[in-house]
């Protein structure tokens, strides 16, 4: 099968990131730090509408699924029982002349691939940061921030379930940061050292794991697809049996064509009952499930599905990446799908002075009651178009002196950019019909 193409380069979306708002360099007037970044106002509603549309998915609309927030901070004896402390590490190599690290399952040859140079042996290098708990800097104070948030959902397996009181097969999703010493950070937002995951820990009886597996598969796919990417740069991999983790038995990437190539968007690993037979072990608790039509107990099996905020978002946004000829010029447009795009309207007066202003001021502040609105009374319309289209904003209501006389307006339409007039009225159910999902 050919390769698809990519929907533009990095370079055009770090560029138009930074200049519209959605995503800085961190700390950018220190001269940055790297691999951080912020988002800013536009990134920050962009993963948020992820986020969000992550949740309604896999919480909100189902009766087997629980939320939890836990904190980053964990007892350390937790990354001992999930093998984080012995095992989550990478090869590493050095180069004795240029002193740049590199990691030695992604190098090609055996010298350095920056300056030809020799290379050390490969050292295994945990990626777990460290820091210290309280004013006392010694190994008894030591604790990590969480690399997963996984480990989070499993230390309060017996807290949910006997909270929630829900039978198997049931699961429980969460959102917040990971952070990871990675030693080759890189494309954007793609891999960094603090990361936002949303993962779903989906506890199930053994036996139904591998039917359960499949369905979470392709789910998830499916998810993608709903908001929008492209079918063609999505694809479902299975894991080769050395890729796998220590915990499992099988897992499956999503995987988007970024710029860059095929790469990981999203993991959904059987985990089997490694992590909770491991947390019972070490921290010399019971943690079971008693199963009342079969009266018998047993340690349930995980499915995890584990994905990215910030590479779901970076891809929605290079996918949503479109460049159009407009006349004599280039229109560039994000076609974000309505529940990910930043600002859902965007009010377009056509003069800044009273009453026509009074007038898109009230219509401002009736729609800021259910979206994020945009208000925009600079320069020429037709500027002010292309401004929200380069935003994604699906729709743009422009309010001219006819609106002062027949209190309508008109509506234009991002993507197909046909224009329509609306009763005021009639104006903000006009926008939930289009904009509900
Ligand atoms: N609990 C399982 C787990 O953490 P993973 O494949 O290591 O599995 C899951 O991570 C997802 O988290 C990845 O598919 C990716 O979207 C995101 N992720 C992992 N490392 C990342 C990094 N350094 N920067 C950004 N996102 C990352």
């Amino acid at each position: 099968m050919s390769e698809p193409t990519a929907s533009t380069t990095m370079e055009k979306i770090v560029s138009l990131a930074k200049r519209r708002g959605f995503i800085f360099q961190s700390s950018e007037i220190y001269g940055g730090l790297n691999s951080c970044w912020d988002y800013g106002p536009l990134g920050v509603e962009l993963k948020n509408n992820v986020k969000r549309a992550w949740w309604r998915k896999v919480v909100q609309e189902r009766d087997d699924m629980a939320g939890l927030d836990a904190s980053i901070l964990m007892h350390p004896r937790v990354w001992e029982a999930s093998g984080h402390v012995a095992g989550f590490s990478d090869p590493m190599v050095d180069c004795k002349s240029c002193k740049q690290r590199f990691r030695a399952d992604h190098l090609e040859g055996d010298r350095c691939p920056a300056c030809g140079g020799e290379l050390t042996e490969a050292r295994q290098f945990n990626l777990m940061f460290k820091t210290f708990m309280g004013p006392v800097e010694d190994s008894a104070s030591v604790v990590y921030l969480r690399p997963e948030t996984a480990q989070g959902i499993f230390v309060n397996f017996n807290n949910v379930q006997t909270t929630t009181r829900m039978k198997l097969p049931f699961g429980i999703a969460q959102i917040g940061k990971s952070f990871r010493n990675e030693i080759t950070p890189g494309n954007f937002t793609f891999r960094t050292r603090e990361f936002e995951q949303m993962e779903i820990e989906y506890f199930v009886k053994p036996g139904s794991d591998e039917q359960l597996h499949q369905e979470w598969m392709e789910r998830r796919f499916q998810w993608y697809l709903d908001l929008g990417l492209t079918k063609d740069r999505l694809r479902l991999r299975p894991h080769a049996s050395d890729e796998l983790a220590h915990y499992a038995k099988g897992c499956y990437d999503i995987e988007y064509f970024f710029p860059m190539g095929w790469s990981e968007l999203e993991g959904i690993a059987n985990r089997t009952d490694f992590d909770l037979k491991r947390h019972a072990e070490y921290s010399g608790q019971r943690i079971d499930y008693f199963d009342q039509e079969a009266n018998e107990h047993y340690v349930p099996y995980v499915i995890e599905p584990s994905a990215g905020a910030d590479r779901g978002t970076l891809a929605f946004l290079l996918d949503a990446y479109h460049e159009e000829p407009d006349k004599d010029e280039v229109r560039v447009v994000l076609k974000f799908h309505r529940a990910l795009a930043p600002y859902k309207v965007a009010i377009l007066p056509l003069s800044k002075k009273e009453p026509l202003v009074n007038m898109a001021k009230d219509i401002e502040k009736e729609l800021r009651k259910y979206w994020m609105v945009d208000y925009d009374d600079s320069k020429a319309i037709g500027r002010r178009y292309r401004r929200q289209d380069e935003i994604g904003t699906p729709y743009c209501v422009t309010i001219d002196f006819q609106s002062l006389e027949d209190n309508a307006v008109t509506i234009r339409d991002r993507d197909t950019m046909e224009q329509e007039r609306i009763p005021v009225a009639e104006l903000s159910k006009y926008l939930w019909d289009k904009l509900s999902w």
